[in-house]
């Protein structure tokens, strides 16, 4: 049982972690634990301070000891004393604004609990367990349940609220996170994960300071500018050693992460949507329902913790017939013509591309309505048969018969002025009335709260797929969110738009998905903008980033992978001089780092030499050869790129017999020794070869004294090592 409970404790343990909280005298819900197993009630590390201006509970009489304001909180408050931050903010009829929540009773749960209109985590009945536990406002019929999913040997927790309203009255909801929480001890540092469009993911790992640090985005998305995942550290942890606990929020609309280091130096994470771009009215009788948050622990490191989510985002949280099967090599057009194709220079590409072996055509930006840049033809999802003469059939038969699949690019919650979409039903755009839009990329954003736009989406998309032979969408969104206003709601509802916006989303990526189980979605947001868990529920891959500079993929799929498994990255090769960046790298390294994912290319094969092409033909077999190793292999991150003047990351068969390391040494540097890279997961006494050397080392050896990296000339070299078990000494 994951789950126990004894003398008011309640216990959720996992194969190697242990989750503790108590419901004290008040009726208060105290946390008490995360981390490794201890086999003892926590409780005893709780301590009653009498610190000033920190004040008491009215039950608590002349106790001057018990304050909310010291104690470590399942489920924070506002209003009532606790002056850190709350994980729930409510308006009551009255304008009042307190909370003030006590325990009433739990349920566990077989299997794991799922949650109307939003993703969660998925588990079979017996591969799970629900706790749920009931709090109530002391002073209203206001009830806040606590969620917890329990993959008891992914050493998963999940951590979802709904907030019920029970009494006569409506309550506004202001702010309801769905994690919170309390660490009253230990010296902690926080990782995220910031960025900008092209340059996704960026980890920053700094210190708390006394306060309240914030990372969120209130874009409308997740969004390229922080990820919705965090990490808290102890000091000094690093790849290999150390505890960390990570939290990744399952929703790609906007969200709030805040880590606050009080008086005591306690530290508060809170984590859920943004409050700035939320509101809900909850009316008598109605529920609430937070997204929810992935939570892992591990002892031995950053490694670790990367294992655990990759292992449940994969197996979990992904899904349909992709989910864990090889997806395919693709080529897309983008960086090879942008909008100006036809027919026949979609079929010149891919018939260079199936002699090179690849499996895929993906046709992207620019196939439909008016759209020969983006400045117009958003929404109409109608083949431009100016461009594509016969129709979208006629091309996509043209492909098959080459031996490929056919893949299409979609924006669907997206229109242009500059369109016939637009011109019938302008009141389908989300815009204030009597202001001027804000345009992103020229365009403005469709209000997917409105039940006859996703109608209307599903419609043209759902007939597309039926209509033609396509096996892959890719799922684009180009622009963030503001004007949020829709005439779907009433003036004292408005708030509720950005939430009902991400509901909309996923109720149409929920129908699509399940009447079209074959097909491939990729998530695409100008790159990788809105790559979270929530997407990741529907589309099993998202295409990492705009930016296919390999130096600089190096690094976005660094921070990518702490929580994100390789087989969502998706990865392409793009022509050189690099359209982002103008720098020009073998195309042994574009491939190299493109391997690291969801492989494919993106560029003109015609104006590649012989050479080139071989050399095209080469990666996309060794891909193939080690894409099982690749998606199933566990993922090894063996430098830091911004320190080590080099990324190299490995994947080690799971029952150690083969690596795959492979990298990038960044700037050569004259009169230098070669470089060691110290392995990892491999068996201590097993022994192994380099693929064409004579060479034995034993795992010990390769994971103690490491291996020697070739000598490198040039910068932005590539390395490619593929180590197999010869013997067991
Ligand atoms: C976004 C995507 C690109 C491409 C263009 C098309 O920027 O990230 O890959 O599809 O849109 O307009």
């Amino acid at each position: 049982m994951a789950i126990t409970v004894e003398h008011g404790v309640f216990h959720v343990e996992t194969a190697n972690t242990l989750y503790q909280m108590k419901a004290d005298h008040f009726g208060v819900l105290n946390h008490l634990w995360y981390g490794a197993k201890t086999d003892n009630v926590m409780d005893y590390l709780l301590d009653y301070p009498d610190v000033g201006f920190s004040g008491n509970i009215y039950e608590a009489e002349n106790l001057r000891t018990y304050s909310l304001d010291t104690l470590p909180l399942e489920y924070a408050v506002g209003g009532v004393g606790d002056f850190r931050v709350p994980a729930v903010s409510v308006t009551h009829e009255n304008g009042s604004c307190a909370l003030d929540l006590r325990y009433q009773e739990y349920h566990i749960l077989k299997g794991k609990y799922q949650i109307p209109g939003l993703p969660a985590v998925y588990a079979g009945e017996e591969e799970a367990e629900t706790l749920e536990i009931v709090l109530k406002d002391t002073a209203t019929d206001v009830k806040v349940i606590l969620k917890y999913g329990v993959l008891e040997k992914e050493d998963i927790i999940t951590r979802s609220v709904v907030v019920q309203n029970r009494g006569k009255t409506p309550v506004i909801l202001n702010r309801v996170h769905s994690l919170c929480m309390d660490f009253p001890y230990g010296d902690w540092e926080w990782i995220h994960f910031h960025g900008r469009h092209t340059k996704e993911r960026q980890v920053e790992r700094v210190p708390l300071i006394h306060g309240i640090q914030e990372s969120g985005s209130n874009r409308g998305m997740s969004s390229h500018q922080q990820n919705p995942a965090v990490i808290l550290c102890e000091r000094g942890t690093s790849e290999k050693k150390g505890f960390c606990i990570g939290a990744a929020l399952m929703y790609s609309g906007g969200f709030q992460m805040q880590i606050e280091r009080d008086q005591l130096d306690q530290v508060r994470l809170v984590m859920g949507i943004h409050p700035d771009t939320f509101s809900w009215k909850l009316e008598e009788g109605e529920s609430f329902y937070a997204p929810e948050v992935i939570l892992s622990c591990a002892e031995n490191g950053f490694g670790e913790l990367s294992h655990r989510f990759h292992q449940v985002i994969r197996n979990n949280v992904c899904r349909g017939k992709y989910k864990l099967s090889k997806r395919p090599v693709l080529i897309n057009n983008w960086e090879a013509t942008y909008f100006d194709f036809n027919d026949t220079k979609i079929e010149e590409i891919a018939k260079q591309a199936a002699k090179l072996g690849i499996d895929m055509m993906v046709l992207d930006d620019g196939w439909f309505g008016k759209r020969d840049s983006d400045i117009s033809g958003l929404g109409d999802w109608f083949v431009n048969e100016e461009k594509l003469q016969g129709g979208l059939g006629r091309l996509v038969e043209r492909i098959n018969r080459l031996g490929m699949k056919f893949g299409i690019w979609m924006e669907p919650e997206m229109v242009s002025e500059d369109s016939e979409l637009y011109r019938n039903h302008p009141g389908w755009a989300i815009r204030i009335p009597g202001r001027n839009p804000m345009r992103g990329r020229y365009q403005l954003a469709l209000d997917m709260a409105n039940p006859e736009v996703i109608a209307y989406l599903y419609e043209v998309i759902s007939n597309i797929l039926r209509e033609n032979n396509i096996e892959y969408v890719k799922w684009d969104i180009n622009r963030n969110m503001c004007d949020w206003y829709t005439p779907t709601l009433p003036k004292d509802r408005q708030l509720e738009l950005p939430h009902r916006y991400i509901l909309g989303l996923y109720e149409l990526l929920e129908k699509l998905t399940g009447e079209f189980p074959d097909v491939l979605f990729e998530g695409c947001c100008g790159g990788g903008g809105r790559f979270d868990a929530g997407m990741l529920y529907y589309c099993p891959q998202i295409w990492c980033s705009d930016d296919t500079d390999a130096y600089e993929r190096t690094i976005i799929q660094y921070g990518t992978s702490f929580f994100y498994p390789v087989s969502t990255v998706g990865a392409h090769v793009s022509a050189v001089p690099n359209h982002q960046t103008g720098r020009v790298s073998a195309i042994g390294t574009r491939g190299t780092v493109a391997m690291a994912g969801s492989f494919g290319y993106e560029l003109d094969l015609n104006m590649l030499s012989e050479e080139e092409k071989q050399e095209v033909f080469r990666q996309v077999e060794t891909y193939r050869k080690n894409q099982d190793l690749i998606y199933n292999g566990l993922y090894y991150r063996l430098c830091d790129p911004m320190e080590d003047n080099m990324s190299i990351w490995e994947f080690a068969a799971r029952d150690g017999e083969q690596v795959l390391v492979q990298g990038v040494v960044y700037r050569a540097e004259p009169n230098a020794l070669r470089r060691r890279i110290r392995l990892a997961g491999l068996a201590k006494e097993a022994k192994y070869q380099v693929a064409g050397e004579e060479n034995v080392y034993t795992g010990a050896a390769l994971m103690a004294g490491g291996i020697l990296l070739p000598e490198i000339k040039g910068d932005d070299a590539a390395v490619q090592i593929h180590l197999k078990r010869v013997s067991t000494l």
